[in-house]
């Protein structure tokens, strides 16, 4: 393989970026599109999309439910243009937080610097590709100057910011988003992470050295000698803390991977860990391509989930997993919630209130060690499943 410097451009590399820019696409609410959801999406995955936009709309919206919702987004879905999606229903205040891959994220950065992501074809010649400086997701293609001027600017971010010691990922999501406004006004519109900081959404990553923002954050420590330090301890109460306060649970999964298990692994911290059975998640819904089959979580379903107290087993006819690619049922399922009654709920805007929230999950968790010390067994911590609150 010819050594390259990365982003060097080669020759011609304007032919492959021909293709139309990757906008992101925003929701409006459709009636065509709900009434086909509603009138010819009637069996099969088709069948079981049209339920999740019934879940979602009429109980998870229902203002008498108060969900806390959590979204879960997997799979190249920011390099798609589905960012503007997760940005209409965050607007709208219909999800509170949002558990993502690092990769989406970072891939996020690319829209909000106003770089340019282009349509293109899965059938190329990647050997060609590489020489001339253009990187490849499926279809989706860009200059490698784009990874490198992004990375410029989270290390620019991360010298400016001064973020020192331990911080959640919420919090280096936060001032990552406001700095972006402050940078480039206007830029909510179009970035996912810019828009959650506006909209107090806060936004964790499972794993957070898996991006190159990770990559950019272990640069920082070690040519820079920062103490800056992502604790994913805090992730998991804050995340813990939100599935307590919240009236009801409920959760959108986009793909599966680590986020999918990130959120559902607040039941178990709850009862479990903490000793406080909250009586598992009330709504379940997955639009992902894994299977069940292979055994793994990403296509666990919410009935395997009621066996680890993630799921209350009350309320398995409100769990549903549509097997689709993301990238076409997702979109449809916002068009169909923006055109829905409860289309607009008031903001939780949970990345002010997470210190207040961890205070008293520290308190809960105490009140409980106190009346039912931690036995050995822990089945015998086990949440009376057929509680639902
Ligand atoms: N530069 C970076 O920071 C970086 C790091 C990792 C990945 N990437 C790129 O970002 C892309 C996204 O990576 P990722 O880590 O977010 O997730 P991923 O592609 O590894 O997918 C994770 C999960 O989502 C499911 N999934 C994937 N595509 C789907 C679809 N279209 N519909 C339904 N389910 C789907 C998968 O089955 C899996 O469960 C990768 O394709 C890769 O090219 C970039």
């Amino acid at each position: 393989m010819p050594h390259r410097a990365p982003g060097a451009p080669g020759r011609n590399p304007k032919s492959y970026l021909s293709g139309k820019p990757i906008t992101y696409y925003r929701p409006r609410g459709s009636a065509d599109v709900r009434h086909l959801i509603d009138n010819g999406f009637q069996a099969f995955n088709a069948g079981r999309l049209s339920e999740a936009c019934h879940i979602f709309t009429e109980k998870m919206l229902d203002p008498a439910n108060d969900t806390t919702i959590g979204l879960t987004v997997a799979g190249a879905l920011t390099p798609a243009g589905l960012g503007g999606c997760v940005i209409e229903l965050m607007e709208r205040g219909l999800v509170d937080f949002i558990i993502s891959t690092g990769a989406n994220l970072y891939h996020d950065l690319h829209y909000a610097l106003n770089f340019t992501l282009h349509r293109g074809s899965p059938f190329l010649d990647d050997v060609e590709l590489y020489e001339q400086g253009i990187i490849r997701i499926y279809d989706v293609l860009f200059p490698a100057t784009v990874l490198l001027e992004t990375d410029a600017y989270i290390r620019d971010f991360l010298v400016r910011s001064k973020l020192e010691g331990p911080i959640a990922t919420s919090e280096f999501h936060y001032r990552l988003g406001q700095d972006l406004v402050q940078k480039n006004p206007g830029c909510e519109q179009y970035s996912v992470v810019a828009q959650a900081a506006l909209s107090g959404v806060p936004i964790y990553t499972s794993s957070p050295g898996d991006s190159s923002i990770g990559m950019n954050i272990a640069y920082h420590e070690l040519m820079n000698d920062s103490r800056l330090m992502i604790d994913p301890n805090k992730d998991v109460n804050e995340v813990c803390a939100f599935i307590l306060a919240g009236r009801k649970n409920g959760c959108v999964i986009l793909g599966g991977g680590s986020p999918k298990n990130f959120y559902l692994q607040g039941q178990p911290t709850l009862w479990e860990v903490y000793g406080i059975p909250k009586g598992g998640n009330d709504y379940f819904i997955q639009l992902t391509t894994d299977q069940v089959v292979w055994g793994g979580l990403s296509g666990a379903t919410p009935a395997e989930a009621v066996s680890w107290g993630k799921v209350n087993p009350g309320v398995l006819p409100d769990t549903v997993v549509s097997y689709c690619d993301s990238t076409i049922a997702f979109p449809l399922f916002c068009e169909y919630a923006v055109g829905s009654k409860y289309a607009r709920r008031p903001r939780k805007e949970l990345v002010h209130k997470r210190d207040a929230l961890v205070a008293k999950l520290r308190e809960e968790a105490r009140n409980a060690m106190r009346t039912h010390p931690k036995p050995d067994d822990k089945t015998e911590t086990m949440p009376d499943l057929e509680r639902h609150r």
